[in-house]
């Protein structure tokens, strides 16, 4: 019998990629979408058809408990989130409603439904904020540093109280930040791609950015789903970070982005204090040992074919879309 998933966020970077490489498992897949007033499913185009698609919300406690009900999944990836950290600080209520108290209508619905259903949580590094050590670990203590570092911290202890109140078979990843061709815009990674791709083809000519000091640690979105795969089909449930253990600025990512298309980076790039936070994560930067040792997890994609990807993609994306459809990056 085929194993069967229900995907959070299948709409999202992460849920997009996981869906594929569910499919290709031989998974059947079913997908949870909100209503919106206009479709929102350019990173799943692909997939209609080929994954079911069903109305639910994390906001919505029923909603999820009927589609687990319906369903009768044998794994659900909690990938739904609030994920932009400056609008946490935006809507901090909202924030906590999605990331933090969804959570708890998730593993609420597990419970109630069926306790045998695995399930993935998605944590973030964000939680580390303003790091205790270096590199982190699955026992770095968490210091978040936003609205939606706090609510991540929430989502992740809840995860583990599950576990271990009522024997549910929930792991969280805590992922480092990790990048594609299908990152929201709005994310340095994407905007300076996009900008890149704008300015090589005459359409900007600058790119406005906040803290060019700060570093991260970005790894390639299709890896990272396959280390939430693997977590979920080991013996024992457990928590594990996901990184690739190298650290990069900002300004090596313009650099690397600049590069890849001839130019010279210092010539176009403007700091704009309005992309500042009200307090920065500085420095993050994962140690995957325990991912690598247990789950056999190791990234495939380097920063620099990373970056050069998402400019390649960019650059063909703009190129080929009629103005309207190219829109301003946040
Ligand atoms: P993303 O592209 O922003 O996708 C978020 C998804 O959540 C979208 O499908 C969105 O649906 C859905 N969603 C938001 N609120 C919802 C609600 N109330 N009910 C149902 N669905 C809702 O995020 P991502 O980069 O794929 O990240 C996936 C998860 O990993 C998130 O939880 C994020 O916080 C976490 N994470 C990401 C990273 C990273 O670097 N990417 C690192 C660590 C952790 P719509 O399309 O309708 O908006
Ligand atoms: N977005 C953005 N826009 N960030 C900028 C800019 C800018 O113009 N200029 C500098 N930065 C800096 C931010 O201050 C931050 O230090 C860094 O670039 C990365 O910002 P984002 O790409 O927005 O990602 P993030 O690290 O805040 O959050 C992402 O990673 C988390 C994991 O650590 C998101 O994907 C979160 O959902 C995820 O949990």
């Amino acid at each position: 019998m085929s194993k069967r998933a229900i995907i959070s966020g299948i709409t999202g970077q992460d849920g997009s990629y996981l869906a594929e490489l569910l499919l290709d498992k031989g998974y059947e897949v079913t997908g949870i979408i909100r209503r919106a007033s206009a479709p929102n499913l350019w990173r799943i185009e692909h997939l209609i058809g080929k994954v079911a698609l069903r109305p639910a919300d994390l906001l919505d406690q029923l909603s999820l408990m009927r589609v687990i009900d319906d369903v009768r999944p044998t794994e659900f990836y909690n990938l739904a989130a609030m994920s932009f950290v400056p609008a946490s600080w935006d809507q901090p209520m909202l924030t906590g409603e999605f990331n933090s108290q969804g959570v708890t209508r998730v593993l609420e619905a597990i419970r109630q439904v069926d306790l045998k259903v695995r399930l993935y949580q998605a944590s973030s590094s964000e939680m580390f904020g303003k790091v205790r050590e270096v590199p982190q670990t699955e026992l770095t203590p968490f210091y978040p540093r936003s609205p939606y570092g706090v609510s991540k911290v929430f989502g992740h202890y809840i995860t583990v109280n599950y576990r271990e109140s009522y024997g549910l078979f929930a792991c969280s990843g805590i992922l480092f930040n990790h990048e594609s061709p299908r990152r929201g815009l709005e994310f340095v990674t994407r905007k300076v791609t996009d900008g890149v791709a704008r300015i090589k083809l005459g359409l900007a000519d600058s790119l406005s950015l906040g803290n060019l000091d700060a570093c991260r640690d970005w790894g390639f979105a299709g890896d990272y789903v396959r280390a939430m795969w693997m977590m979920l089909q080991q013996d024992q449930p457990d928590d594990y970070v996901v990184a690739t253990g190298i650290a990069h600025s900002v300004r090596d990512l313009v650099d690397a982005a600049f590069a890849r298309v001839g130019l010279d980076w210092q010539k176009y790039v403007r700091v704009d204090p309005a992309f500042l936070r009200p307090a920065e994560v500085d420095h993050l930067i994962g140690d995957p040992a325990k991912a690598r040792t247990v789950l056999g997890w190791h990234a495939n994609v380097d920063f620099k074919r990373l970056i050069e990807m998402m400019v390649d993609a960019d650059l063909e994306r703009v190129a080929s879309a009629p103005p309207a459809r190219i829109g301003n990056p946040a």
